[in-house]
């Protein structure tokens, strides 16, 4: 199969009712194609009634719709089994949940939580607030000034106080890969459980959480082209089954008294009242639409991050890249000249392209590279070539201005 773009490009209607704009921050959410949408539209349509509640037949179709997007989601990173899908609002809320969840249980006073100097604010700040409330420490492994992980210090900061280490597989603000499988054998090697965010990841390319080897893998469904507020917390089974309840209330018991209250097993008892229903559905449609289009949508961003990147450095004065990882995908964050990066996204809104501008969520990233931001230009399966030529010319005039 070879990929068209321009066929690919006509299921966004967004991007059909603007020829003028090329939208360069799928790393911030993607498009939407016609088929997520009318998912969405259908359930709410033809299907719309609560889950797990109801004996009539509408409530019984919108629940099965809901398992399958649950086993849809599993299928799509390789795990075992659907109930090692938790659906959450989003990787943040995933995160949040294994935090304040695995770690309440589990971190004592003298306990370490190994992340990387590169991880986005959802990687980090949960880990800190169940640090201040347990004692644990959060520990940090550095980087190279290429946006690399320093795999030997990663591995030197593992010991045997690490008790979770939480990494990124592809970095937000600068596109890294990271060695996710290997960091996730270092830690199991020092007895550790291991978190991999892969928010970016999930965007780019195919995940297999069982070759990964992770504990817990988290993604949004609003970066694989699927609704916002629906994401999913991948654990495996053994682990989520040790964990307690996240937050309380409907749908996540099995039993309530006054006394005391008994919980639903996996993933029931992480799933507190109704959850997003339309957005699971629209998940799996967007899962299904996606899956298809690789590896070819895989090897087109890949090709686009060559070009955009060769046509940037040749053709626009002072610019400086940072991110230049060996593995990394179609990300590419900027700085030009001394001009202040929310010009430079301003500016580039003038000719219709749309960029983010500032700390991208990575501030800790941010002051290692030495900058308040960066200009952030990400490229998703349904960008073309023309709309990289189109943001290096952008460049040239901007830099012109200054
Ligand atoms: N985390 C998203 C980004 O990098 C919002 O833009």
């Amino acid at each position: 199969m070879s990929f068209d773009v321009e066929k690919i490009r006509t299921d966004f209607p967004l991007l059909r009712g603007n020829p003028g704009l090329a939208y360069l921050d799928g790393a911030a959410t993607a498009q939407k194609p016609q088929c997520v949408i009318d998912a969405v539209s259908r359930f709410y349509s033809e299907e719309n009634a609560n889950i797990h509640r109801g004996l009539y037949h509408l409530s019984q179709a919108a629940t099965a719709a809901f398992e399958h997007a649950r086993e849809r989601a599993a299928a799509f990173i390789g795990a075992r089994e659907p109930r090692e899908c938790v659906f959450t609002r989003g990787a943040t809320e995933a995160i949040n949940l294994v935090a304040a969840s695995w770690g309440g249980a589990n971190l004592r006073e003298g306990d370490e939580i190994l992340i990387t100097h590169m991880e986005h604010h959802a990687d980090i700040v949960p880990w800190q607030l169940v640090a201040a409330r347990t004692g644990a420490r959060l520990v940090v492994a550095p980087i190279f000034d290429d946006g690399s992980l320093d795999m030997e210090a990663f591995a030197k900061k593992i010991s045997p106080r690490t008790k979770i280490v939480g990494a990124v597989h592809v970095s937000n603000a600068l596109g890294t890969v990271n060695p996710v499988k290997e960091i996730c054998a270092l830690a199991h090697a020092a007895g550790a459980l291991a978190l991999v965010d892969a928010a970016q990841s999930s965007a780019h390319f195919a995940l297999d959480v069982q070759d990964i080897g992770c504990d817990f893998l988290v993604f949004s469904g609003h970066k694989v082209c699927g609704p916002t507020g629906i994401g999913v917390l991948y654990g495996r089974a053994e682990v989520l089954e040790k964990m307690p309840p996240y937050q309380g209330g409907g749908d996540m018991i099995e039993t309530v008294d006054f006394a005391g209250t008994t919980y639903r097993g996996i993933p029931g008892r992480f799933e507190a009242g109704t959850p997003d229903i339309a957005g699971a559905v629209g998940l799996a449609a967007a899962l299904d639409y996606v899956a298809a289009l690789r590896p070819h949508a895989q090897a087109h961003e890949e090709a686009l991050l060559e070009y955009a990147t060769e046509k940037l450095l040749a053709e626009v004065p002072e610019i400086r890249i940072f991110g230049t990882a060996k593995e990394k995908a179609s990300v590419i964050s900027f700085r030009l000249g001394d001009v202040h990066p929310s010009d430079v996204g301003m500016l580039l809104d003038t000719f219709g392209i749309a960029v983010r501008v500032g700390h991208h969520c990575a501030m800790p990233l941010m002051k290692r590279l030495g900058v308040t931001g960066t200009a952030r230009a990400s490229f998703s399966f349904y960008n073309t070539f023309e709309e990289a030529d189109r943001f290096v010319a952008a460049l040239r005039k901007i830099r012109g201005m200054f």
